[in-house]
């Protein structure tokens, strides 16, 4: 059953119906999933906790809502079709039966190495259909998976296995992307030095490089399954128990655990792929995220294939072999929902549109972006180019805290306005707030963005450290969710995000703390100090300027700037290598010693004539010498 909304008069009465009656709205929507047991209630929260609780005693496994229970109406319909790095290379098309069998399989082998309830496995693999099946066998048991985007260093897989006590860890040999073959084998076994928790580690083979095997502790993946079942009864859980947790960076310290629960998520994350994409059965939906961040997990994995639909995983890069790849899949394949990053449209715009020319795109209905505000240009692009002027955008605003989409148009209901996140969702109730907490009412509106009830698809905790969740987004707003993004409401009510707030800065859509980068760059044994701030950048976005204060001795300014790239990219990954560092003898601070962050920021972006109020600077010559060596 589908509760897709049809009309803009449609969506506006469900809106109102979830303000309304939160309960019974969402009681009708999770009446359509399989429930071993039906909840006692449908929500319990405080935002003080906070202490959110949705579908309260509820008994269920996702896996049932995504295998079992379409096995007899759509077990022959393709739940996952594969395309590989490699354009000569063939696909593969696993079925919702095929599915089913390699979860199952896959749970037994895990289960026979006693991984079960509550147990956490970090999954660290390329894009291939074995990394949804690591993720779905894990949900079967009730073992929570945290998926680590595989483009990580092993410092940073480290600390994520440490932080969550993982028993085991799912990986591959290596990994194809565009013209290289990268290590991925090697990179956990660099992390698993550091670490003692890791019992068990599969290899699936993929690219067949030599990799070194551990007796004891690594299996490749086909030894690993070799005689187990292809069938199994999945692990009852809880509403309320974890389902996964996906580390992302905030504005301090290190990378948290964002933890989602499995009532909530599984509801929030179908009913926001059904509405947003406007998924009719039998759609072939693309979605060209990696399996490692949010959007991976929940509109490549549990969204679509809770839906029925048909999910296409790409192994590659959007310009390989050329800069028409994309259309060339979305052609192959007759893709109708088709989502991605404003950076790809930036990056493959950059080619023009020759390589778009080749290929048919009339099979596409919907386009959707996400990651990172879309500007106007880069809209309009993919608007005329890609779509044809005939196929609606969904800007989908949301976050790894919000499990899935919060501010989006419904394809071709609501009316697009470029730029525009435009409306949010049923059952998302957004405030605006001045920095005093103060709810701005009204449209023709600019503060914080903040929601003030809960969805069922929010986080409910950061892994090990509720204090620490509870400081980062229910502290700063008393009562409400605190977002971290600044957000416009112009005069028809509709939302422009306008990007973050904090020290958190958005590179080609990933998110990056500038604490974390700082204290990579810090590790360079002749970094003194750092400072890091994003600065627009044409294609990614945001680009990040460090400026550095380093003990020069034996150095040249293009071999210390060098090395310092290099200790970032090794110990975070090549996503946090800055673009542009700057050796500096100071940074600007004030009396009481904190660094001036908005200074740097108006260097880094070239508007040095709007310094603004640098009155309590400490030593306001240190800027005339950073404005003077600007990297440009
Ligand atoms: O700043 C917002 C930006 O990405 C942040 C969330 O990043 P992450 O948790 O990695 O999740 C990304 C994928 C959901 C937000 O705080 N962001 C995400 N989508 C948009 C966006 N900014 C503007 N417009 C969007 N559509």
């Amino acid at each position: 059953m589908s509760d897709r909304i049809h009309t803009l008069s449609g969506y506006f009465h469900e809106y109102q119906k979830s303000l309304a009656e939160p309960d019974k709205f969402w009681a009708r929507i999770a009446d359509s999933f399989h429930w071993r047991k039906r909840w006692d209630k449908v929500l319990d929260w405080n935002f003080e906790g906070p202490d959110v609780k949705w579908f309260v005693n509820g008994k269920l496994n996702i896996t049932e809502n995504v295998l079992e229970r379409h096995l007899f109406t759509l077990g022959d319909r393709p739940a996952i079709i594969w395309e590989p790095n490699d354009p000569n290379e063939e696909g593969r098309v696993l079925t919702y039966q095929e599915l089913y069998h390699k979860v199952c399989k896959f749970s037994n082998a895990l289960k026979a190495k006693g991984i079960g309830k509550g147990d956490k496995v970090i999954i660290y693999m390329p894009m291939v259909p074995e990394a949804a099946v690591a993720m779905l066998a894990c949900a079967r048991i009730g073992a929570v998976h945290s998926v680590v985007f595989a483009g990580f260093s092993s410092n940073a897989l480290a600390d994520r296995i440490e932080d969550c006590q993982a028993k085991a860890v799912l990986t591959s040999d290596g990994n194809f992307r565009g013209k290289k073959k990268i290590e991925v084998k090697a990179v956990v076994d660099e992390a698993l030095e550091k670490t003692n928790d890791v019992e068990t580690v599969v290899v699936y083979q993929r690219t067949k490089q030599d990799v070194v095997m551990k007796e004891g502790r690594d299996y490749w993946w086909h030894d690993f399954i070799a005689g187990q079942a292809e069938t199994n009864t999945a692990t009852e859980m809880d509403s309320e128990d974890m389902l996964f947790i996906l580390y992302t960076s905030g504005s301090t310290g290190k990378p948290k655990g964002i933890v989602h629960t499995t009532g909530g998520y599984m509801v929030y994350s179908k009913y926001t792929f059904e509405n947003v994409f406007q998924y009719s059965p039998g759609d072939i939906y693309w979605c060209t995220a990696d399996i490692g961040w949010i959007t991976g997990h929940s509109y490549i994995v549990y969204g679509p294939l809770l839906a029925g639909a048909t999910s296409i995983m790409f192994e590659g890069v959007p310009t390989y072999p050329d800069a028409g790849r994309f259309w060339a899949i979305v052609d192959k394949y007759k893709v109708n929902q088709f989502y991605t990053a404003p950076t790809a449209i930036r990056a493959l715009e950059a080619h023009g549109t020759e390589p778009i020319e080749p290929y048919k795109l009339d099979s596409l209905k919907v386009l959707g972006t996400v990651g990172e505000p879309i500007n106007e240009e880069a809209w309009h692009w993919y608007h005329t180019h890609v779509g044809k002027n005939r196929c609606p955008i969904v800007d989908t605003w949301w976050q790894t805290e919000t499990g899935g989409i919060m501010v989006s148009p419904l394809a071709g209901v609501t009316p697009n306005k470029p730029a525009y996140a435009t409306l949010p969702l049923p059952g998302v109730q957004l405030a605006i707030v001045d920095p005093e907490g103060n709810e701005l009412t009204g449209n023709s509106v600019e503060g914080n963005l903040c929601i003030k009830f809960p969805w069922p698809g929010m986080l409910r905790t950061t892994y090990g450290d509720h204090e620490r969740c509870k400081q980062t987004y229910f502290a700063t707003y008393k009562g409400m969710y605190f977002t971290g993004d600044g957000v416009k409401r112009d005069h028809d009510g509709y939302y422009r995000i306008l990007g973050r707030v904090d020290d958190v800065i958005n590179v080609s859509g990933h998110r990056m703390g500038t604490a974390e980068v700082e204290n990579a760059i810090n590790e360079h044994p002749k970094v003194i100090e750092s400072a890091v701030v994003g600065y627009p950048h044409e294609v990614k976005g945001q680009g990040i300027y460090a400026y550095v204060i380093c003990d020069m001795t034996n150095r040249t300014v293009e071999n210390l700037t060098n090395e310092i790239k290099e200790t970032v990219r090794k110990i975070i990954g090549p996503i946090a290598k800055p673009d542009k560092v700057q050796i500096v003898s100071g940074l600007p601070k004030t009396r009481s010693g904190k660094i001036m962050r908005r200074i740097l920021r108006k260097v880094a972006e070239g508007a040095m004539d709007d310094m603004g109020d640098t009155s309590t600077l400490l030593d306001p010559e240190v800027v005339e010498e950073i404005k003077k060596n600007r990297i440009n």
